[in-house]
Formats: structure tokens, C-alpha cells, sequence
């Protein structure tokens, strides 16, 4: 059998195995990229059942991103969305009536428009941070079959209707608010359909001001306790199907393998809950004020317009929508069916910390695998004992062989990186893949990976069956990786020893297509997902070493993917070896000529910019504050060029210390960590007259019911803050805080505390009670105050509409957007904030 023969050479060998290589990552790419077709009708012709309709989702989807537009929390059009949704919500509610009426069914459609004041400590960063919010909003739908015992337990359904400053929010999150509405209609609209467990749709008024909508609830509303379990409905991008990626007990997991379409690992749960995407969504406040369990689910391809002003309609792929929409219905319809598993998850009152779930789940093509944690032992247990089994003759050998796979590692790891810094530090071109997707990282990065590896085949397969075992056994079910890539190739050294060759030592071709095949399938099934979601994240990342990172993901996940790339090096001797090395060096080389000529942003993978035109009320300047949130080469020239063309040539860019004493971004912060700030002083107006020192209209900070008690050394008072007409206003001082409205324990030293505020349009005041230690010898002269807000009315470009009322700041912001537009071809997209901002001792 010549096949079998280790004689073929390299060339010969990589061909018979082509078949394999290509086959492989083909079948996964088809799988990743696959969406239901999207649906028009309300109604399926064959069934004549009301069926989800893509078309219905995005027209839901496109009024609010389009027809209202912009829905940053404390805006006009925040307060339109709320209005649309009510009367949406009324007519759902009506549709329900009807149907009862006609059938006799046992529904119930219950609305709530829940508005509500509230506190809340947001860490975030390792930063601790207050919330303050004013009359913020929720709408509510229940579904149940209208008997108590039916309300008693019910599922959560959550999406916000709002959209964050410089965007209109199609993806996120208008789209998962069609899809609940659509889901309600298929629901009621089903002839018979009557659930034994109430659904509530919770239409989340207030998320991206940090989850203030989703506090209220879970705090006041008063169907929330009833609660058992939440699906949360997120988006960070706009294309391919939604992602689980958090799961939080074993029965909603279950639940989730119901869907037509899953699609989710233990993988993307252990890389979220790592906390590297700096993410978070609503399901952290129903985690920690419901303590309930549940699905955190969201659209994630194509990150890039995630929070940019391209997020809209046209941008968001077909099917998408569908396959979302049909995902969650049949949650919704399993969930609250009889015999669901929803009562069981009552939890055992506040504060009661829930386990971690011990359930290790992934999709592999059309199945969904799900196993606990103890199962995950004895599997990878029994692989390894298997494995050093079947190597036992040869251990002596597999030491060296082992050694030879940690170099091959430490290589593959290194070689990379080393490209990496060659990139940004050498040549100066830093993220040159940015622009060309996830795709174009894993061209510059995916060769090098080979190099240096050598080792043996068996060594491959202790190393795997090893990491499985070992890493389960810390608890983490991304040990799965392992274990799928470990047992293909386990079985293919056994298959080889008894049945492919017959001389020792010798690995027969068929082994390596055999025992590379699930890996490399499972292997291009995590990798593409993975870099899909960080090749983007770089371009909000501030200075972080981002070719490092991307680099060090590929050539870990690479390796991972093709594990029998090293003993396959091994296999045709040093010379083969040396002449492989040669032409992938030569091949990285020119890659990276190629990629250093590359545009690191185009028009639809932008550079985010952040402006804000910044008024101190105290000082009287008027400032142009610049920052990016990338570290692509360039952004100084940017803003030199910005400088002469909007300051005048006396003026220059002085780039400032970004720290938590930096308050002039406070209306980003912690984000704000992030930047690498310029500030440009602008001419003033001798004209202009501010409205925010006028009097009655004035941005200020007092002190209500002052008093201060000498002996016992402390001062209280209730700080007062107006602000007409500006909206997310933040405060930051120093003090030593004993007692507050915020929570139950403020740190015990002098600290520096921010707060930031969020509230419904023209809820203008907002005060904050403080209980202050005084400093040693005397009342001191008072506590030193910033202040900072944004103009409801000069952000651009969601106030485009409204720009006459909007002051200089947005006659520049006009000028500015038009300019970027120009000098760098449609590549930057910027949001633009209208600042007021001052500083106080009270
Ligand atoms: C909140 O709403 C109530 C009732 O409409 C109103 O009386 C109150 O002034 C509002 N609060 C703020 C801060 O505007
Ligand atoms: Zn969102």
C-alpha cells in the first residue's frame, strides 16, 4: 500500500492530504456562515401558522433607528421611542383581547409602563462607580394564561430599546425588540397556544447609560420577583447567528438545545466571564439584583459597527433577524410549556449565591452537545489513562518528544509575536489587518505558527488528553477543546498501531488525515468566531499591544486546530524541515511587505473618534478635546491637521494625562481610560452669550440643608445638581464619605468617587445626600467639585435635525464632520459631544 508509505515527500504527502486540509474547514466555514431564509410573510403558506417575520423585525428595527433615530437616554428621541413602544405594547395587548374573544383561549396580555428613580454601584474596569438615574422608564408585557398559578413562575425576556451616544442602534438592540414583539404576535396568534408559565417581555428603556433600565426593574418592578430565569437579547456587531455566550445554569442550557439553530460554546462562556472584551449587558443586574439564571445571547459578527453610526438596517445581514427571531420563540415555547423546568429555578431568596454551573455545552454541526463537569472527568480521564496506555513502550522516547512539542509551542507562540513587534515597532504599521477582517490577521499570523515545531505524534496525544484532564479538573469546560481535538488523534495512533503500519515507528498518512480532521473542523469553528470578535475589539482598545494579542490568538488557536502539524514536520527529516521553514519565512516576509502597505481603516471598518467641545462655565474657555481608541499609527497628524484648520495657527494639540483627575472626559469614563487625549484651546466668541450661566438656566452645584457638626467632626448635606437642558452629567471629588444615599459602604478613607447621572428627557435635577468626615482641625474650606454634562441638544450627528438650536458646538461639529469626511475618505467615524463643564467648592 504505497499510500501508506512514509517514503511520499513533503509534496506528495500535502496533496494526498489536501482533500482533508480543505474539506474540513469548509464543512466549518459553511456551518458558521449559515442563516435561515428570511420570511416576509406573517404567516407560513404551507402550515398557514403564524410564523416569525424577518421583514416585520427590520421595519420595527428601521423606525427606530431611522424614524425616531438617535435614542441616547435623556434625549427627545428617547422619549419618542418610549411613546412608540407603549402604544406598540397597547396594540399587542389589543391583538391578545381579540383573540380571546374569538377563541376562548386562556391568555393574558398585561402592560406596564414603569417609570422609577434609582441607585446603583457599577464597577467597571477595577473602577468603582455610582449610578444615579431620574424617572427612567421600562415598558412591560406579560403573557400568561391569566390564573395565578400561571404568573407565579416566569421567564424573563429582555432587550433595550435605547441606543448609545453616537449611535442609532439597529443591531443593538432595536432588533431584538422587534424580534420580541414578533414573538408575542406568533405566540398569540397561535391557534391553541396557552403558556403554563407566564413570559415577560421587559422593553429595557435605559442600557447603555449602564444598565439603569434593568435596575429598575429588577428592583421595583412589581412583577419581578416572579422571575425564574432571563433570555437577554444583546447585539455587538450585525451579522451571522447569535451567539451564547453566557450561561448560567444547566437548565436553561438545556432549554437552549431546543433551538433550531444553536449556536454556542462553554468556549465563548469562559472568554466572556474572563472579562478580556470589557463587555458586560443587562444580565449582570438580573444575575445580581434577581439572582436568577439564563441565556445571555447576542449578534456578534462584524464588530466594527458595533457603537458607530453605520449600525442601521441596510448594514445588518439577511437572515440574521429570522434566525434570532426563530431561536427565541422556541425558547419562549419550550420554556414556559408545561413541565418546563422554570419552577424548579426558584432561588432561595436575596443575597443567596447560586453555583457555578458545572455543564460543559458546545454545537458541533447540527448537534448540541451537553455534559456535566463530572462526566467531563471520567471522559478525559479515561482518554489519558488510554493514551498513556498505548504509549507506555515508547515513554522513555516521549519525554523528548514532549520536549520537542514545548519548544514547538513556546516557537509557535513566539514567532508571531516576534512578526507582531516587527510590525508596530519596526515598520510603524501597527493593526495592518485591521481593516481586512479577521481573515486578513489569520493570513499574517497562521504561517508562522509552523515554524520550529517538532515533535511525535504520541507526544501530541498525552499533551492533549493531559490539558483536558488537567484543565477540567481546575473547573474550566473550555478543557472540551482538548478533549475533541485529543481522542480523533488518540484513535488514530491506536488505529495506526494495529492496522496501518506494520513497522514501528512509523505514523501512516492515513493517521494524519484521520486524526487531523475533527480538529481542524472544530479547530476553524472556534478560531474564525474568536478572531471575528477580537480583530474588531482592537480598534477600541486604546494603546494595548493589540498585534501582540491578535497574534498570540492566532498561533494559539492555529496550533490547536492542526495539532499534528508538528509530528508532521517531524516526519519527512531536517532537511525537508529546513527547506518548509524557508518558505514560510519567505512566505511571512512578503505578507508582511504586503500587509505594511495596507490602510489600517476603510469606510466600513472606521477609526473611532472622540470629540467633545467643551465649555467651562468656570474658567469661560472653550476647549476641542480629541481622543481615539485605537493605537494605529497616524492619529497625531490627524490632529495637527485638525488643529490648524479649526483653532488657527496660533493655537497647537497638547496631549493630556488621561487619569481619574482628568474630568474633561468624565462623560466617557471609565472608558475614558482607553484615550490618549489632545486639547486644543479654541478662539472665543466674543458674542456668545452662555446659557449655562444664565440665571434659571444655570448648570450648578449646591449644598441643601448644610450642617456641620464640629464636634463630632462631620458635615452633612444634600448636594444639589441642576442642569437644564444637559444630559449624563457626572460628578468627581475627593473626600472622606461616611454615609450616602448611593449604598451601604463607601471605602473608608478619603477617596476620589465619581457619580454619573442618567435621566428621562427634561428630568433636569438630581441630588446626591452626603455625610462627610472633616478634615482634622476645622470645617476646611469645602469639598472641590468637577462637574461635567452633555448638551441634549449639540450631538452630532443624532441632532443633525435640530443643529440651529444647538450653539457653537455644533456649527463646528458640522463644519468638522464634513472635513473628517473629506481629508480622510469616509475612514474615521466620530462622535461628537457637546460638553458643559466646570468646577466647584461647595
Ligand atoms: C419625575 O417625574 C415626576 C412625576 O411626573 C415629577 O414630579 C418629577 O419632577 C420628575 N423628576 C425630575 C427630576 O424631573
Ligand atoms: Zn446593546
Amino acid at each position: 500500500m504505497s499510500l501508506l508509505s512514509p517514503k511520499w515527500g513533503l509534496g506528495r504527502s500535502l496533496v494526498a492530504l489536501g482533500p482533508m486540509l480543505l474539506l474540513a474547514p469548509f464543512i466549518a466555514l459553511k456551518q458558521h456562515y449559515s442563516l435561515p431564509e428570511p420570511q416576509t410573510a406573517l404567516t407560513d403558506a404551507r402550515t398557514d401558522l403564524p410564523q416569525i417575520s424577518e421583514a416585520r423585525i427590520l421595519g420595527f428595527a428601521k423606525h427606530l433607528s431611522e424614524d425616531i433615530g438617535y435614542r441616547t437616554v435623556g434625549t427627545y428621541e428617547h422619549a419618542l421611542a418610549d411613546a412608540w413602544m407603549v402604544e406598540q405594547a397597547e396594540a399587542a395587548q389589543r391583538n391578545c383581547e381579540r383573540v380571546v374573544r374569538e377563541s376562548g383561549r386562556k391568555l393574558e396580555c398585561e402592560v406596564w409602563r414603569q417609570q422609577g428613580s434609582g441607585t446603583h454601584r457599577f464597577d467597571m474596569m477595577s473602577k468603582r462607580l455610582y449610578k444615579s438615574y431620574q424617572n427612567l422608564t421600562n415598558i412591560v408585557v406579560r403573557v400568561s394564561d391569566g390564573t395565578p398559578a400561571g404568573k407565579e413562575h416566569a421567564l424573563l425576556l429582555n432587550a433595550h430599546l435605547d441606543s448609545t451616544l453616537p449611535s442609532p442602534g439597529a443591531a443593538d438592540d432595536a432588533i431584538s425588540v422587534g424580534i420580541m414583539l414578533d414573538c408575542i404576535r406568533v405566540l398569540v396568534d397561535t391557534p391553541g397556544w396557552s403558556p403554563a408559565h407566564a413570559a415577560i417581555f421587559l422593553f429595557n428603556h435605559a442600557e447603555e447609560s449602564l444598565q439603569d433600565g434593568s435596575h429598575l426593574f429588577s428592583t421595583q418592578h412589581p412583577v419581578a420577583h416572579t422571575v425564574r430565569a432571563v433570555i437577554n437579547l444583546e447585539a455587538a456587531g450585525s451579522t451571522g447567528r447569535e451567539l451564547l455566550f453566557q450561561a448560567t445554569s444547566e437548565e436553561m442550557v438545556e432549554a437552549y438545545s431546543h433551538v433550531p439553530r444553536p449556536f454556542g460554546t462553554i468556549f465563548a462562556n469562559d472568554v466572556f466571564n474572563s472579562g478580556v472584551l470589557l463587555s458586560d449587558t443587562d444580565f449582570r443586574q438580573f444575575e445580581e439584583y434577581l439572582n436568577v439564571p439564563g441565556l445571555d445571547i447576542a449578534i456578534v459578527g462584524n464588530s466594527y459597527l458595533y457603537h458607530m453610526r453605520k449600525d442601521l438596517v441596510e448594514n445588518i445581514e439577511a437572515g440574521v433577524a429570522q434566525n434570532m427571531g426563530e431561536n427565541t420563540l422556541a425558547l419562549i415555547r419550550h420554556l414556559t410549556a408545561p413541565g418546563s423546568a422554570l419552577p424548579q429555578l426558584i432561588n432561595d431568596g436575596p443575597g443567596h449565591k447560586k453555583k457555578k454551573m458545572q455543564m460543559v455545552y458546545f454545537g458541533l454541526m447540527s448537534h448540541f452537545f451537553m455534559y456535566r463537569f463530572a462526566t467531563a472527568k471520567v471522559l478525559y480521564g479515561a482518554l489519558l489513562a488510554s493514551a498513556l496506555a498505548l504509549t507506555r513502550p515508547v515513554w522513555g522516547e516521549q519525554a523528548r518528544g514532549m520536549l520537542a512539542v514545548g519548544v514547538g509551542i513556546v516557537g509557535s507562540m513566539g514567532a508571531p509575536n516576534v512578526v507582531a513587534l516587527v510590525m508596530h515597532r519596526v515598520l510603524g504599521k501597527g493593526m495592518s489587518w485591521f481593516a481586512g477582517g479577521h481573515f486578513a490577521a489569520i493570513r499574517l499570523y497562521g504561517p508562522v505558527t509552523l515554524l520550529d515545531e517538532k515533535s511525535v505524534y504520541a507526544a501530541i496525544v498525552l499533551l492533549q488528553a493531559a490539558a483536558a484532564f488537567g484543565i477540567q479538573l481546575l473547573g474550566v469546560g473550555s478543557a472540551a477543546a482538548f478533549f475533541i481535538s485529543g481522542l480523533p488523534i488518540f484513535g488514530s495512533l491506536l488505529l495506526n498501531n494495529v492496522a496501518l503500519t506494520t513497522r514501528k515507528g512509523e505514523v501512516s498518512l492515513w493517521a494524519y488525515a484521520l486524526g487531523q480532521f475533527l480538529p481542524l473542523l472544530t479547530g476553524t469553528l472556534i478560531m474564525v468566531p474568536t478572531v471575528e470578535v477580537f480583530v474588531p475589539l482592537t480598534g477600541r482598545l486604546g494603546n494595548a499591544p493589540a498585534d501582540n494579542i491578535v497574534a498570540t490568538l492566532i498561533a494559539f488557536l492555529g496550533s490547536q486546530a492542526l495539532p499534528l502539524a508538528i509530528p508532521f514536520a517531524h516526519r519527512f527529516g531536517r532537511k525537508a524541515l529546513q527547506k518548509a521553514v524557508l518558505v514560510l519565512t519567505v512566505a511571512t516576509v512578503a505578507n508582511m511587505a504586503i500587509y505594511a502597505r495596507r490602510d489600517v481603516f476603510d469606510d466600513m471598518h472606521q477609526k473611532r473618534l472622540f470629540v467633545l467641545h467643551l465649555e467651562n462655565v468656570t474658567t469661560h474657555e472653550h476647549h476641542l478635546h480629541i481622543a481615539a481608541a485605537d493605537g494605529a499609527p497616524g492619529f497625531h497628524e490627524l490632529v495637527q491637521a485638525i488643529t490648524s484648520d479649526f483653532a488657527g495657527l496660533q493655537t497647537s494639540a497638547v496631549p493630556v494625562v488621561m487619569d481619574d483627575y482628568n474630568s474633561d472626559w468624565d462623560p466617557l469614563y471609565p472608558f475614558s481610560a482607553f484615550l490618549s487625549p489632545y486639547k486644543i484651546e479654541l478662539p472665543t466668541d466674543t458674542g456668545y452669550a452662555s446659557p449655562w450661566i444664565a440665571p434659571g438656566t444655570s448648570f450648578a452645584l449646591t449644598a441643601v440643608n448644610d450642617v456641620t457638626d464640629l464636634a463630632a467632626g462631620t458635615r452633612s448635606f444634600t448636594l444639589q445638581v441642576d442642569h437644564p437642558g444637559l444630559i449624563w452629567t457626572v460628578i468627581a471629588f475627593d473626600a472622606h464619605v461616611l454615609k450616602w444615599n448611593l449604598d451601604n459602604n463607601p471605602p473608608a478613607e478619603f477617596a476620589r468617587h465619581h457619580v454619573k447621572e442618567a435621566s428621562y428627557y427634561k428630568a433636569d435635577t438630581w441630588t446626591l445626600e452626603l455625610i462627610v468626615q472633616l478634615p482634622a482641625g476645622g470645617a476646611g474650606e469645602g469639598i472641590a467639585f468637577n462637574f461635567i454634562g452633555l448638551q441634549e441638544k449639540a450631538m452630532w450627528p443624532g441632532k443633525r435635525a435640530v443643529k440651529a438650536q444647538g450653539g457653537p458646538a455644533m456649527v463646528l461639529f458640522e463644519r468638522l464632520d464634513a472635513w473628517l469626511e473629506e481629508k480622510t475618505g469616509g475612514t474615521v467615524d466620530a462622535t461628537l459631544l457637546g460638553c458643559v463643564a466646570g468646577s466647584v467648592v461647595v
